[in-house]
Order: C-alpha cells, then structure tokens, then sequence
C-alpha cells in the first residue's frame, strides 16, 4: 500500500493567511475602537441631557416652592389681619366698626377717588391693618406722603412695620386737627376716611367733616365708605356737594364710597 507523499504547505500561501488574518483583526480592532469610542460618546451625552433634565426638575421643584411659599406667607398674612380684627371688634365693636378688613375691590374703590398728581399730603383716618393703604400706595401715592391716624395702639404697631415711610400718629380722628398739629406744613390732598361713622351721633360727623376740611385744599375731597344706603356725613346745611359710587357687591358685606367737597 503506498501512501500519499504529504504535500508541504507552500509558504507564501501561509503568508497570505497570515495577512488576510491581521488585516481582519486589523479592520476588527478598528470597528471595535470605534464602537467603544461611539458608546463613550453616547453615554457622555445621556449623562449631560440627564443632567439637563434633573437642572430642569430641581429648578421647577425650587419655583413651585418658592410661589407655594409666597402664597402660605400671604395667606397668613390674610389670616393674621382677619384674627387682629376679630380681636379688636371684640374688645370695642363700637369703634373697630367690622369683623373683618376692607376687601381689594372696596380698598381699590376709596383709592380711586384720589388724584395722585394733586399735591400735598393724603390723611387717612381709621387704616386698621392698612388694605386702603395699600390701595392708595398702588394707585401712585408715594408712601412718605401718607399720614395715618389711627386709635388703636396695636394697629399702630403694625402700620409702622408694614408702611416705614408713611407718618403713623396714634391719636383720636374725631380731633383731627388737633391730633395733627406739628404733622402738616401744608394744605393736604384728601382726607381718606373708613371710620365707622354711624357709631357716632350726626353732629360728631358732621364736626368731623368740617375739621376735615379744614385742613383741606381749596377742591380736595373728604373720602368715606359706608355699607349703609344714606350718606354718613349728614349733608343738610353742610355746604357740601356728594357723589357716590355704585354699590362695591365684590366686599363682605357690599359697600358704597361716598365723596364729599365743599360747594363753590
Ligand atoms: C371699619 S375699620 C376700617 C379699617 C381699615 N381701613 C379697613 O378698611 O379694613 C375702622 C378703623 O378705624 C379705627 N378708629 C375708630 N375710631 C377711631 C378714632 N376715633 N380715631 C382713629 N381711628 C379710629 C379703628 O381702630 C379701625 O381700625
């Protein structure tokens, strides 16, 4: 039996195994490094749009605390005003007049009846927790031009943190020029009254309009809010003209704004 003589392989067909061979790792390598570096890449950019989205996330979280937190503190507020009137009605109904402060609408109306461009200060009589402050600084009044008078000590506390510029005086409306004296070196601009004046008898409401007026400029107006449906200055021999608004429904309980001059 013979055998077949082994055939060696040729040598240079080993070498164009060995080529074919590291060239397809060669290109294997390569594909492999650029996937590695693709994946790299991919990874870096999913870690920066999670970044990106996590900014957003914590930003919105950060917002919506710090507006939830403006509402509670301003709720607060609300909550704070309402119980110090409650408790000021209970130890004088009489003169604290309301269980509750002058809603935006009703502060808002009394405000609009003052003409910011007119010069000289603006009184107000009877703020309480200051809404119609407010209203009068929102319509334009600088604050340093208001001066408040009010009776109620507490109240008083509270209207020089709230309003630092204005000139709170602690004192008795029903004696206004006197409770004023040194406080005016000129005529004023209006007189902005919530002073609950049907508590009082007519000739002490008609005492204060007149001393009003007399600390007012030639024109300027007495402002009073009533919820009743007959003017609270009595307006028989007053020598004052009157006009009033409609009724402010959007205020508990509804009101009217009453605005007095001295006749030509
Ligand atoms: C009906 S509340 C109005 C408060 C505030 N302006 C409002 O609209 O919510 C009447 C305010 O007048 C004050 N007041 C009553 N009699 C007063 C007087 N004789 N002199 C000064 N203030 C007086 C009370 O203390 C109370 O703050």
């Amino acid at each position: 039996m013979s055998h077949p003589t082994p055939t060696r392989p040729q040598r240079g067909g080993t070498l164009a195994l060995r080529l074919g061979q590291s060239s397809v790792a060669a290109r294997i390598e390569g594909e492999v490094r650029v996937s590695a570096a693709e994946f790299v890449d991919s990874v870096a950019q999913a870690r920066l749009k999670a970044a990106a989205v996590r900014y957003k996330v914590e930003d919105e979280v950060r917002n919506t605390a710090g507006k939830l937190k403006t509402r509670v503190s301003a709720a607060k507020a609300k909550l704070g005003d309402e119980a110090r009137f409650i408790k000021s009605w209970i130890d004088d109904p009489g003169r604290t007049g309301s269980v509750t402060p002058s809603g935006p609408f009703l502060a808002r109306a009394m405000a609009a009846q003052v003409d910011p461009a007119r010069a000289g200060k603006v009184i107000e009589i009877g703020p309480g927790t200051g809404p119609v402050t407010e209203a009068l600084i929102a319509r334009g009044i600088d604050e340093a031009r208001l001066i408040l008078v009010e009776y109620s000590p507490e109240f008083c506390t509270l209207l020089r943190k709230r309003f630092p510029r204005a000139t709170v005086v602690e004192g008795d409306a029903y004696a206004l020029s006197t409770t004023l004296a040194g406080h005016l070196d000129d005529k004023a601009s209006a007189v902005v009254s919530s002073l609950p004046l049907f508590n009082q008898p007519p000739a002490r409401r008609s005492a204060l309009a007149k001393d009003a007026f007399s600390l007012l400029a030639e024109g300027a107006p007495l402002i009073q809010f009533t919820y009743s449906v007959i003017s609270p200055v009595p307006r028989k021999g007053s020598g004052l003209t009157a006009s009033v608004s409609d009724w402010v429904l959007r205020n508990i309980p509804p009101a009217r704004v009453w605005v007095y001059r001295k006749a030509g």
